[in-house]
């Protein structure tokens, strides 16, 4: 879905950056690169084949079960991103870090992020995706939450909302994934060589817009098809907001009808953003 919206395994923009800091260098420690919550370690395999010159770790809470087997220059290990990075990596180890859609299990997120700059070497880039639980209109203007009843009510903003709930319940710095740019800028006016960010808009279901570039259509295609299959995942932690049981099947099921015939045209955003080290 990622590599379909962004026509690669990072935006384009960040190219040149990506591929200034994995130059092989004479003199200079092998190119190493740290993917955190790295899922089903699907990016770093991928980059690991992109980059055969660099030394890719991917890094979870639980053991990767890799969707494809890893290239030799790819590992996984097994860690907490909160609590785990000083005692796991060394000061100035990484030319890459990656951390995609893993905001949500961070808690500390001052000391992440310092950690984060702390094991990027100088000219190293730190590359984060990840969206907030709203969505966007067409004008690209946060839709306002509306209850069930109201004009431009959405099916999909009432899950996002009880998911939000539990997961603010679980982790008090929950808000924090909604303005990770900031949390990077915040490191220190003198940490970055470069901050910069990309909006990805996925349409939460299946209609289009003019709005869209080919590349977020296709990947949007995708999204909507993961959305079809989230009610299943993410019930357990809807039976533990304020919903009922049953509310939580109604929901389940209107979800899954609007995602057929939206009565609203919203967007999922993610935020891609990227930093160079000085
Ligand atoms: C939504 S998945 C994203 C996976 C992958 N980054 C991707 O984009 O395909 C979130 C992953 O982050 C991991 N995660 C969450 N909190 C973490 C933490 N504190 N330390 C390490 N991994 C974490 C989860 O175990 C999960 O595999």
């Amino acid at each position: 879905m990622f590599s379909a919206g962004l026509d690669g395994l990072f935006p384009a923009r960040a190219r040149e950056d990506i591929q200034q800091a994995l130059r092989v260098r004479i003199g200079y420690p092998k190119p190493a690169v740290l993917d955190i919550g790295t899922g089903s370690g699907a990016w770093c395999i991928d980059m690991a084949k992109a980059f055969p010159d660099a030394d890719f770790v991917g890094m979870d809470l639980v053991p990767v079960k890799a969707g494809s087997v890893p290239p030799s220059n790819c590992h996984f290990e097994v860690g907490n991103a909160d609590t785990d990075l000083a005692k796991m990596y060394t000061a100035e180890s990484f030319d890459l870090i990656h951390a995609r859609s893993m905001m949500q299990g961070i808690k500390d997120f001052s000391s992440f992020f310092q950690s984060l700059w702390r094991m990027l070497r100088p000219g190293g880039v730190l590359l984060t995706v990840d969206g907030a639980y709203t969505s966007w209109d067409e004008e690209r203007r946060q839709i306002e939450y509306k209850e069930e009843g109201q004009p431009g009510f959405s099916w999909f903003r009432k899950m996002c909302y009880h998911m939000f709930e539990v997961l603010k319940a679980r982790n008090p710095s929950a808000d924090l994934t909604y303005c990770v740019t900031d949390c990077v800028r915040g490191v220190g006016d003198d940490a970055w060589k470069k901050v910069d960010v990309f909006d990805l808009y996925f349409p939460v279901g299946m209609f289009d817009s003019p709005t869209l570039s080919p590349s977020e259509r296709l990947g949007g295609k995708l999204y909507t098809e993961n959305l079809s299959r989230i009610p299943d995942s993410v019930r357990p932690m809807l039976l533990s907001s304020s919903l009922t049981p049953e509310e939580v099947d109604r929901l389940a099921a209107e979800f899954r009808a609007e995602l057929k015939e939206p009565k609203v045209k919203q967007f999922f955003q993610f935020i891609c953003t990227w930093t160079v080290k000085k």
